[in-house]
């Protein structure tokens, strides 16, 4: 089946960058990107690209050659449904905050909500494509809501998991290691696998597109990620080890990576990882393993998620303690709020753990973030802090005005501009004795140190 109207619901980090690529890349295909959130759509058709609601290196130039040509933002939901030979299904999955499985399932609401109203509205043949992470055998579901509420339009469900990495999407959008496509291993099935893998052909070489059973793609994503944040929180539970016994952490990373079996990427230690996917992912393989009666499989990888927390807290305890030990005023400041460097996406971010221990040991803190504007902060916080007041938060546009007010600052975001700071003018200014709490090891090549910094990183003594 030739492709020539797709329909993407959910215009957030995964719907918008994604379809973004596709219509780029074909430029013969309608691609609609539809969300509810009026404010969302109107922030995508803003005229002044600074203005798109999700930032990511490179996503502005690539809207801009294609909205208006083949690329529309739009909350006609239906409509767009109706229109299209093929529907992105890529809204949010969080974590279940009630009800069974709560704390770990994914929360698939609005993918259920998605189906019905596809269902309600379809007069034609329609592909499903699953784009947001589901747990296993999701794609089943979606079939029985579809076919339950419609029976007179046949429906082929795939799964085509996300794999792109924030801050970087757009360079994993375009060259991806590998495109993963799960369908039914019927007629009907394999043609609409077709259909997708024709589409991604654009610009992705075939051999990099891996086609399989339907939940092979579904438990793929969830366990890639698994391994991904198994990486980091190995190698943060050894930088625990390391500042005990005197190893250095990054001696070790190198060390270790340089063995081809096991690879340098995702050997960084650090605050702990953030971000809307490694949290849920794991959970969610956790809430399966569980369900199926796999009690050791899940504390296996429940495991990552427990060092994850312990690294947050026990970044935090050192800043606490060294203001008790030294009687410093209690006020830190914090450069970095996003989960990563070059995204504005604050989701499960370290920042937020360790602003909301300092602040339930009466620390107050201010906070500057190159691309996160204050509401976010106040939004997150309020989420995990009692009885938040903004009062104790302090949102800063520009780090170092006031910086004769600190004696602590805390990295926890490893964006490029704090190691070009000026560091000697800024160590100049500050309230002595002055430290450092690097959350992401970036300031150590600098030699801060001999500024006169006290500087304490992870995983060294
Ligand atoms: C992740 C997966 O990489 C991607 O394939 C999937 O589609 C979505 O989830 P993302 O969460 O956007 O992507 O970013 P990623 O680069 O994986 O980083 C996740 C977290 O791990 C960040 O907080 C990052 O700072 C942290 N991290 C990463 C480390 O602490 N150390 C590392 O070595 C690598
Ligand atoms: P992700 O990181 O998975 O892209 P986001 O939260 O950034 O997650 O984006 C998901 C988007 O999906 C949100 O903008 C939300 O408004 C949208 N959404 C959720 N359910 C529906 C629905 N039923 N119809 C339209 N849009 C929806």
């Amino acid at each position: 089946m030739k492709i020539e109207n797709i329909c993407c619901i959910g215009a957030g980090y995964v719907g918008g960058p994604t379809m973004s690529i596709i219509a780029q890349k074909n430029p013969h295909i309608n691609v609609n990107v539809v969300d509810m959130n009026a404010d969302k759509i109107k922030a995508w058709n803003s005229k002044n690209l600074k203005n798109l609601p999700v930032y990511e290196p490179g996503l502005s130039k690539v809207v801009k050659e294609a909205r208006g040509r083949n690329l529309f933002f739009s909350t006609d939901v239906n409509k767009h449904i109706e229109q299209s030979d093929m529907i992105f299904i890529s809204v949010n999955t969080p974590t279940k905050m009630s009800g069974k499985g709560k704390g770990y399932a994914a929360d698939l609401k609005y993918v259920e909500a998605c189906a019905k109203q596809i269902a309600e509205v379809s007069k034609s043949n329609k592909i499903i494509v699953e784009k947001s992470t589901v747990p296993v055998r999701t794609s089943e579901k979606i079939k029985e809501i579809l076919m339950s509420n419609n029976i007179d339009v046949d429906f082929q469900i795939l799964s085509n998991p996300e794999f792109l990495a924030e801050g970087t999407a757009m360079r994993d959008l375009e060259i991806p290691d590998r495109v993963l496509i799960g369908g039914d291993n019927t007629i009907e099935g394999k043609r609409a696998v077709n259909s997708l893998v024709e589409i991604y052909s654009s610009w992705v070489p075939k051999e990099n597109i891996l086609t399989t059973n339907l939940w092979s793609s579904e438990l793929s994503k969830l366990t890639a990620n698994a391994f991904l944040a198994q990486r980091i929180s190995s190698i943060n539970s050894l930088s625990e080890l390391c500042e005990a016994t005197g190893a250095d952490i990054e001696e070790v990373s190198k060390a270790i990576g340089m063995d081809s079996r096991i690879g340098s990427s995702f050997l960084k230690t650090s605050v702990g990882f953030g971000g809307s996917c490694f949290q849920k992912d794991i959970l969610n393989l956790v809430y399966i393993a569980r369900s199926e009666g796999l009690d050791k499989v899940a504390d296996y990888w429940e495991q990552i998620l427990i060092i994850n927390q312990h690294q947050r807290d026990r970044f935090s305890k050192k800043i606490i303690d060294v203001i008790r030990k030294k009687n410093l005023e209690p006020k830190v400041l914090l450069l970095g709020w996003a989960f990563k460097k070059d995204t504005n996406d604050t989701r499960e971010s370290a920042a937020i753990y360790v602003a909301n221990n300092l602040l339930n040991n009466n620390i107050k803190i201010d906070v500057y973030d190159p691309k996160v504007a204050e509401h976010q902060i106040n939004f997150d916080l309020s989420n995990v802090t009692p009885n938040y007041e903004k009062s104790s938060v302090k949102f800063v546009e520009q780090p170092f005005l006031n910086i004769s007010e600190y004696n602590i600052i805390a990295l926890m975001t490893e964006w490029d501009e704090f190691k070009a700071f000026d560091w000697d003018i800024i160590y100049k200014k500050i309230k002595k004795p002055a430290y450092i709490f690097d959350g992401r090891n970036i300031l150590d090549s600098i030699n801060i140190k001999k500024i006169g910094f006290n500087y304490i990183g992870l995983g060294r003594k």
